[in-house]
């Protein structure tokens, strides 16, 4: 399982195989199961009907490493048309942004501009921006731009971060991050890092996942569980029940496409859900982090290609 898993995570960053994917209409059809579709039109259509399902939604335009600051600005637009979407149509959504795909690679300052920007943005419309955490060359400079941004007294709020329970440093920044009032998506990591940063054993990752957490459950701000990990789920289910924190405080998100009958399922029950959209071209690395996640999917995918 192992093997696979790093296969499809090293499959995520071929370039032939991303442009070869991109391009060919099954690569399209197989990416519809975790991709909203290839045009914002398509993810708003999406979220309006997620939304009527009782979930809020957070939109992600797919794309990462871009290699010049145009590219970094013509990423930057998509969501800047997304915020104008999002208010004209009263979605419940905010939007995820990944760092290099608004230039972090060739300059945090970039970067963190644009950062800067749609985070003004998302304050005037009411919305907000998740800053999406990457391979662990980025956290560090994630951080400190999400932290310097969050600073500013205008846009306090208005931007947060995801920690990933993976990294042995995390516990330390979610202490951090909570004495300044920054907002949190945890994740366990869905990037391939070395034994001397990362747990390597998915048995330590899914502590560290409890612990943290209940840390974050525990906090008077609101923060975002994202897992499909039934087990983690009701461990802060009961951390809530025990310590009296009512459901409104937190909220669990999960992936477009996966486990939707959880989704649902924690709605009846009368926990918030928000799902995370994804949605536009570059959709390979993506999909194919999704596949290292469960190479079960690959059979799933296959089998419902077949039987369209
Ligand atoms: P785990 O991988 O242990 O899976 C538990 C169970 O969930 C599986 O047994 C299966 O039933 C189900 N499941 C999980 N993944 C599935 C899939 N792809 N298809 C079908 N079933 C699946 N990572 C990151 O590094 N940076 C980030 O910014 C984010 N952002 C983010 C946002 C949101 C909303 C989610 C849900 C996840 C992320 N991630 C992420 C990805 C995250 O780090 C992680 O790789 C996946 O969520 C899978 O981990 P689980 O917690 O679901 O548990």
């Amino acid at each position: 399982m192992a093997l696979l898993r790093s296969a499809f995570i090293a499959a995520s960053q071929n370039h032939l195989m991303r442009r070869f994917g991109e391009r060919s209409s099954v690569g399209r059809k197989l990416s519809s199961r975790f991709v909203a579709g290839m045009e914002i039109e398509d993810a708003l259509r999406v979220a309006e009907a997620v939304n009527r399902q009782g979930m809020s939604v957070t939109l992600d335009s797919l794309g990462e490493s871009v290699t010049s600051e145009t590219e970094a600005h013509q990423s930057a637009e998509i969501y800047h048309r997304l915020l104008d979407a999002i208010a004209e149509r009263k979605l419940n959504s905010n939007v995820s942004v990944k760092l290099t795909q608004m230039g972090l690679e060739l300059s945090p300052d970039l970067a963190g501009k644009i950062a800067e920007s749609l985070t003004q943005h998302a304050h005037a419309t009411n919305s907000f921006v998740r800053i999406d955490m990457e391979g662990s060359q980025f956290t560090q400079v994630t951080l400190d731009i999400v932290r310097r941004l969050h600073a500013q007294p205008a846009l306090r709020g208005s931007i947060g971060i995801v920690i990933q329970a993976y990294l042995y440093r995390s516990q330390s920044d979610i202490e951090q991050l909570l004495a300044e009032g920054i907002r949190v998506r945890l994740c366990k990591g869905a990037y391939k890092e070395p034994a001397e940063i990362a747990f390597p054993r998915k048995a330590d990752v899914d502590s560290n996942y409890v612990r943290l957490s209940c840390l974050l459950v525990d906090s008077p701000i609101y923060h975002g569980l994202a897992t499909h990990d039934e087990a983690m789920i009701e461990a802060a289910k009961s951390f809530a029940t025990q310590h009296k924190i009512d459901p409104s405080r937190f909220e669990f998100q999960m992936l477009f496409g996966v486990r939707r009958d959880l989704q649902r399922k924690l709605v009846r029950e009368g926990y918030n859900v928000r799902v995370y959209i994804p949605f536009g071209r570059e959709w390979y690395p993506y999909f194919m982090r999704r596949l290292a996640e469960r190479p079960a999917n690959v059979l799933f995918i296959l089998k419902n290609l077949v039987r369209s």
